[in-house]
């Protein structure tokens, strides 16, 4: 099947650059990305410097193919009909209610896609499940295409979840560890296997492609996100007994790392593991484990997250200490709000949970970021203060102690203490001694080092 217009529904932080790059390595392939929100597809359209994610190597890509062969669109029932293959990559949050509330994915967005594209659909169409979805929902997207699409359509269902990280996503999809297919082994099934098989293969060399069936391929990626949240939280279980023992969580992490079978990745201690995928892939995992009944499963993979949780927590518990128990009225700089360097996502960034504790223990709050807008800061605790029904009085005081600003200077000036938690690469190149003020640096990504800083009080995840 000669694949030459495809679209993507979502034009978020998956949709907009893995299309980009399908793009610039297929400039035969009109590549539409559409999605409801107008002022993402505006900001796609805009000024190359100001896309709505930052992405390392995303605006160069962009540049060269938008308008080419990279378009991006609110018409989302035109990129549909004129399309033979559609990937959905709209956003797959934890439900907020009904059953599984707290636990299971919220499937309102997929399901609404596939009945778009159900409703749309004039010729036959290859769907590709590009979110992140609980094994077994090809089967529920099926169902739809069938109850609403024309009968004389036929409709090919691959599952092809994506593995990038934010921060590489441009690097990640260049050289993929993997790309995974999964498909149904009828003949019809196969060739759609093929034709998407025959895009990636133009830059990725087949060896890294994996055909699957379609469960594999929706559970492999549940899985490897779990696994990989489980490393963190294992070294970060570990940091708390370094603290106790005298060792150092990153010479633990270089010996452990260096046994093959191992290996170095993901072994960094942090304040914990934040972003919008580890935390609602494993509830999702535990919600599919315990439905199935298998309860032990579910458990075992639940402690990551109590782990994580623990981690947090206990940073916080390190401040407070720090300033003898009590940090009522203190001023505590935060550093760093997105989830990790390089990147402006903040989507369960520790720094939130961080800085809603300590403000509820009664410290004023700075926070500094190089690249998240103050907006967002705000909006980011005013969502957890409403998720968790604070009244508008409280909301309105806590509100009050934080202040947001826009260098470092300003940041470290205005307080003596500083918690780390997010690793920028700015931060490790400060120059401390000019900076004089700072008394007490409380480090949540051990990027410090003590010679760099006049004082003693310092704390540093893990040591
Ligand atoms: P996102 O929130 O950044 O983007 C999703 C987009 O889908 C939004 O812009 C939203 O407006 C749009 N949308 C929702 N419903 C729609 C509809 N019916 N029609 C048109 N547009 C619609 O989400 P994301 O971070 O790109 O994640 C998307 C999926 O990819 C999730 O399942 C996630 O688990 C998975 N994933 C994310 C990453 C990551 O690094 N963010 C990596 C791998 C996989
Ligand atoms: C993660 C996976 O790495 C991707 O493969 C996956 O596609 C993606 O989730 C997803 O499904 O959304 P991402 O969340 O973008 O990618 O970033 P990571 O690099 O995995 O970092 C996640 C969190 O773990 C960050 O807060 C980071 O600081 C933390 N982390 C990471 C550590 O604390 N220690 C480490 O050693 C690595």
């Amino acid at each position: 099947m000669k694949v030459n217009k495809v679209c993507c529904i979502g034009a978020g932080y998956v949709g907009g650059p893995t299309m980009a790059v399908i793009a610039l390595k297929c400039p035969d392939i009109e590549v539409t990305v559409v999605d409801v929100s107008k002022e993402r597809i505006d900001a796609w359209n805009g000024p190359f410097d100001q896309l709505p994610v930052y992405e390392p190597g995303l605006k160069e890509v962009v540049e060269e193919s938008r308008g080419r062969n990279l378009f991006f669109s609110t018409d989302i029932d035109l990129a549909i009909d004129r399309s033979q293959m559609v990937f959905m990559a709209v956003n797959t949050p934890t439900k907020k209610d009904g059953e599984g509330a707290g636990m299971a994915a919220d499937l309102k967005y997929v399901e609404a896609c596939a009945k778009n594209i159900a409703r749309v659909s004039k010729t036959n169409k290859i769907v590709i499940e590009k979110s992140t979805l609980p094994v077994r929902t090809a089967e529920k997207i099926k169902e739809i295409l069938l109850k609403y699409g024309r009968k004389d359509v036929n409709f090919e269902i691959l599952s092809n979840p994506e593995f990038l990280a934010e921060g590489t996503a441009i690097k990640d999809l260049f050289k993929s560890d993997r790309v995974l297919i999964g498909g149904e082994t009828s003949e019809s099934g196969q060739k759609a296997v093929k034709a998407l098989l025959d895009i990636y293969a133009r830059w990725i060399p087949l060896e890294k492609i994996l055909t699957t069936n379609v469960w594999s391929s929706e559970l492999a990626k549940l899985a490897s996100n779990a696994m990989l949240a489980q490393r963190i939280s294992s070294i970060n279980s570990l940091s708390a007994l370094c603290e106790e023992t005298g060792a150092d969580i990153d010479e633990l992490s270089e010996a452990i790392g260096m046994d093959h079978r191992i290996g170095p990745e993901f072994l960094k201690t942090s304040v914990g593991f934040g972003g919008s995928c580890f935390q609602k892939d494993l509830l999702n995992l535990v919600y599919l484990c315990q439905f199935y009944g298998l309860d032990q499963v579910a458990n075992y993979w639940h402690q990551v997250i109590k782990i994580n949780d623990y981690q947090k927590n206990r940073f916080v518990q390190k401040i407070i200490d720090g300033f003898g128990g009590n940090i009522k009225n203190k001023t505590i700089t935060i550093l760093g709000w997105a989830f990790k360097a390089n990147t402006n996502d903040t989507r369960e960034s520790p720094a939130i949970n961080v800085t809603n504790n300590l403000l509820e223990a009664g410290a004023k709050i700075i926070i500094y970021d190089p690249l998240v807008k103050k907006d967002r800061i705000r909006m980011d605790l005013k969502h957890l203060w409403k998720s968790l029904s604070l009244p508008e009085q409280e909301i309105k005081k806590r509100n009050s102690l934080v202040t947001i600003v826009k260098d470092h200077k300003s940041a470290l000036n205005h307080s003596k203490a500083i918690a780390i938690l997010t690793e920028w690469e700015e931060f490790k190149h400060f120059k401390w001694d000019a900076i004089s003020k700072v008394s007490k640096v409380f480090d949540g990504r051990k990027i410090i080092k003590k010679n760099d800083l006049n004082t003693d009080s310092i704390y540093s995840i893990g040591v």
